[in-house]
């Protein structure tokens, strides 16, 4: 599909667009990126007739899609019709190259774009789906479909840091004496230290959604796809960990169900479980291995995050959830990152838990998958209890 592109020049451009996504400090600095990938898409050269980023809001009773055209004068519009072949794409969790084939496609294709589509490229992303459209279907390379996930990528973590800036931006209200302030110096701190992790140029992810803990505010929940959010994570910090000799791995159980959660606050958790088993690898080993396992097991989604560090020692087990705990000398560790996740755990009717395991230490998120049947079986066992 494209004229001259290569894999190293897209990974120039794509570079460029992480920067401008990891520099971008106001909420509403979107329709720069937007803009920005457009130009990508061209300086690629990928041959595209059309061009639409639809934005995916998810529930089971309800679906919002928006549509955005990606020209420099486009605008957000509700998408009214066509809604379930984007769900459908958004669903497979998929970068393709395919031809429109779905039942009815070709004909809502045809409407859109006011001209008979033969090939579709598309790639899916946390919150939505970025799709080219051709009236030829001429082949695609290997370097497209790796720009089109690249974009995927960099569409995703624009999002997080949206959401991100945003709280950001609400818990800057706070005071800044007083508990609520120190607590957000603390968690400054944490932030920088997860920071620590992420390599300059995949700048772009969650920042910052530990705020959300200090001030309970309700944050919105949608229907997370946790397979592709622990995907994703792992892929965004592999690189970063193998310059510490630090291996990454996921075991990912097929056809989990989505659950109801906050994203950002799940990926900020699972931020925090690597960085701890990074620091912990650090203080014994030369090399390492962290294992990320996602699974179902009694009604809830469980990761378990293991790694081959020192482990954790019986006596403190109890001690390392509480706010401030921290055995750490640097500075840059307030010993807060534990208790902010158990209290993302709680706020998603979970719980966050240490697991005997052979070699190293395993900490556990388990969150239910229909949280108001685990209440209700909650409440039932404390009352035959009492
Ligand atoms: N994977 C692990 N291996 C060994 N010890 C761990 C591991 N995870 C947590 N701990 C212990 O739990 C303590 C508390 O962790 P927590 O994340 O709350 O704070 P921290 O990592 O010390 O500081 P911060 O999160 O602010 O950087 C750590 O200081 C460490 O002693
Ligand atoms: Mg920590």
């Amino acid at each position: 599909m494209s004229r001259h592109s290569g894999g190293h020049a897209n990974e120039a451009l794509l570079r460029d667009l992480r920067l401008a996504v990891w520099r971008h400090k106001e909420p509403e600095g979107e329709f720069m990126v937007l803009s920005q990938i457009r130009q990508t898409l061209d300086h690629a050269g990928v041959a595209y007739d059309g061009c639409r980023l639809y934005r995916v809001q998810a529930d089971p009773g309800a679906c919002k899609m928006r549509v955005h055209p990606l020209t420099s004068n486009g605008h957000w519009s509700p998408l009214t019709a066509g809604q379930q072949w984007v769900l459908g794409a958004w669903k497979s969790a998929a970068t393709c190259y395919r031809a429109p084939s779905r039942h009815g496609e070709c004909a809502w294709l045809a409407q859109q774009m006011r001209c008979r589509v033969k090939a579709i490229l598309e790639t899916t992303f946390d919150q939505g789906v970025l799709a080219v459209y051709r009236k030829e279907a001429i082949a695609c390379s290997d370097a497209d479909i790796g720009l089109f996930k690249g974009l995927g990528e960099v569409l995703c973590g624009l999002y997080y840091r949206q959401e991100d800036l945003a709280q950001l931006r609400r818990a800057q209200t706070l005071p800044g004496t007083g508990l609520a302030g120190k607590t957000n110096q603390h968690l400054a701190a944490i932030i920088g230290a997860t920071n620590r992790l992420r390599p300059p140029a995949a700048g772009t992810g969650v920042q910052a959604c530990s705020i959300a803990h200090v001030r309970p505010q309700k944050t919105r929940k949608e229907q997370v796809n946790f397979t592709r959010l622990v995907q994703e994570t792992v892929g965004r910090m592999r690189r970063a960990l193998l310059q510490d000799q630090i291996e990454i791995v996921a075991a990912l159980a097929p056809d989990l169900p989505y659950v109801k959660a906050h994203a950002g606050q799940l990926q900020q958790v699972l931020l925090n479980l690597i960085q701890n088993s990074h620091d912990a690898i650090k203080q014994v080993r030369g090399t390492g291995r962290i294992e990320l396992r996602l699974s179902t097991r009694q009604g809830c989604i469980v990761l378990e995050v293991e790694d081959n560090g020192p482990g954790i020692a019986k006596e403190i087990r109890a001690d390392i959830f509480a706010p401030f705990f921290t055995t750490k000398a640097s500075s840059q560790h307030s010993g807060l990152g534990l208790s902010i996740c158990t209290g993302i755990a709680c706020d998603h009717h979970g719980r966050l838990f240490v697991e005997d395991c052979a070699q190293g230490a395993c900490v556990v998120l388990e969150l239910p998958i229909n949280p108001p049947a685990a209440l209700a079986l909650l409440r039932y066992v404390q009352a035959r209890r009492a």
